[in-house]
C-alpha cells in the first residue's frame, strides 16, 4: 500500500531556543535563506508524500503564510522585472492542511488530533527539528522497510553516550544489517540508556498507533508522549527500528543548528 500521508508536529513552544522562540517559531529558522520546515516538507515530497497535515498552536501562523501564495508580491515582483524571482516564493507542489493544537500537550496528544485525517491509513510523522543532509533520503528506505515488515518502522541512529538523555532510546534485537526489533523504548533516560540508538524524529506508523496513543497517561510534566504509544506497540506486536545514514542535525539545540548552517555552507563552498 502506498503511504501517501505525512504529518509534521509543530505545535511546540520550542522552550529550548528562548527567547527567539517567542516570536519566531522554531520551524522557521533560516537554513540558507529557506525555513527549516521547508526541508522537511521537501524530503517528505521527495519520500512519495501527496498530503501533509502540519499541526501547529496559536503563535506558528508564519508557517501557514510561508506555504501559502502571496499575490501582491508576485506581482511586486513581475511590475519591478524581478519575475525571476518568482520562483522562489511559490509553495512547494503538495497538499498541505493544518490543525491547531490547542494545549501544548505532547506529541503524542498532536498526533491524535490528525486521527481524522489519517482515515485508516499508514502514514508517516517528521519531527521538524531533525533536519536530515541526505542523498538517498532516508525516509524512502524507512517506507520501503515499513512495506516490508508490515510493521510501524521508527528511524534511529547512534548517538554518543552523553546525548542519549535527549532522545527515545530503543533495546533492540537486530533482524540484520541495519534493522532492529525495538524491546524496549525509554524517552529521555537520564541513566542507563538501554543502547545508544536513538529515535531522529522519523516515523512510519500503521494507523493502529493512534488506539495505543488513547491508552496512554499523560507523564509527570502533563504531556502524552508518543514513546508511550510506541511501548503499547511492542506489548501486542512487533515494531521495527532501522538505522538512518544521513546526516541529521538536531536543531533544537544551538548547537544542532549551527553545526547545520556550517555544514551547508561548506556544501556551498563558502
Ligand atoms: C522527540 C521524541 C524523542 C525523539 C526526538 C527526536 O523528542 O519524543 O523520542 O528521540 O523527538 O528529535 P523532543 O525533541 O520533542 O523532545
Amino acid at each position: 500500500m502506498k503511504v501517501k500521508k505525512a504529518i509534521i508536529p509543530a505545535a511546540g513552544f520550542g522552550t529550548r531556543n528562548l527567547p527567539i522562540t517567542k516570536v519566531v517559531p522554531k520551524e522557521m529558522f533560516p537554513i540558507q535563506g529557506k525555513p527549516a520546515i521547508h526541508y522537511v516538507v521537501e524530503e517528505a515530497i521527495q519520500s512519495g508524500i501527496e498530503e501533509i497535515l502540519i499541526i501547529i498552536s496559536r503563535s506558528k501562523t508564519s508557517i501557514i503564510d510561508y506555504f501559502d501564495r502571496s499575490i501582491e508580491l508576485e506581482n511586486f515582483l513581475k511590475e519591478r522585472n524581478k519575475s525571476h524571482l518568482i520562483h522562489k516564493i511559490m509553495p512547494p507542489s503538495v497538499h498541505i492542511q493544518y490543525l491547531r493544537q490547542p494545549v501544548a500537550n505532547g506529541l503524542g496528544d498532536a498526533l491524535l488530533l490528525a486521527e481524522p485525517f489519517i482515515n485508516d491509513e499508514p502514514f508517516v510523522v517528521l519531527l521538524p527539528d531533525d533536519i536530515f543532509i541526505d542523498k538517498e533520503c532516508d525516509l524512502i528506505q524507512l517506507i520501503e522497510t515499513f512495506k516490508q515488515v508490515h510493521s510501524s518502522v521508527v528511524g534511529v541512529k547512534y548517538v554518543e553516550d552523553d546525548l542519549l538523555k535527549n532522545y527515545g532510546v530503543i533495546k533492540e534485537n537486530k533482524v540484520k544489517d541495519n534493522l532492529y526489533e525495538i524491546l524496549d523504548i525509554v524517552e529521555k533516560p537520564q541513566n542507563h540508556p538501554p543502547s545508544n540508538l536513538a529515535v531522529v524524529g522519523r516515523y512510519v506508523f500503521n494507523p493502529d498507533i493512534f488506539s495505543y496513543l488513547k491508552k496512554v497517561k499523560p507523564d509527570k510534566s502533563g504531556e502524552v508522549q508518543l514513546t508511550a504509544g510506541l511501548k503499547g506497540i511492542i506489548v501486542d506486536k512487533k515494531c521495527f527500528a532501522k538505522e538512518v545514514v544521513g546526516e541529521r542535525y538536531d536543531i533544537g539545540t544551538e548547537v544542532g543548528y549551527v553545526k547545520l548552517i556550517e555544514r551547508m555552507n561548506i556544501n556551498d563552498g563558502k
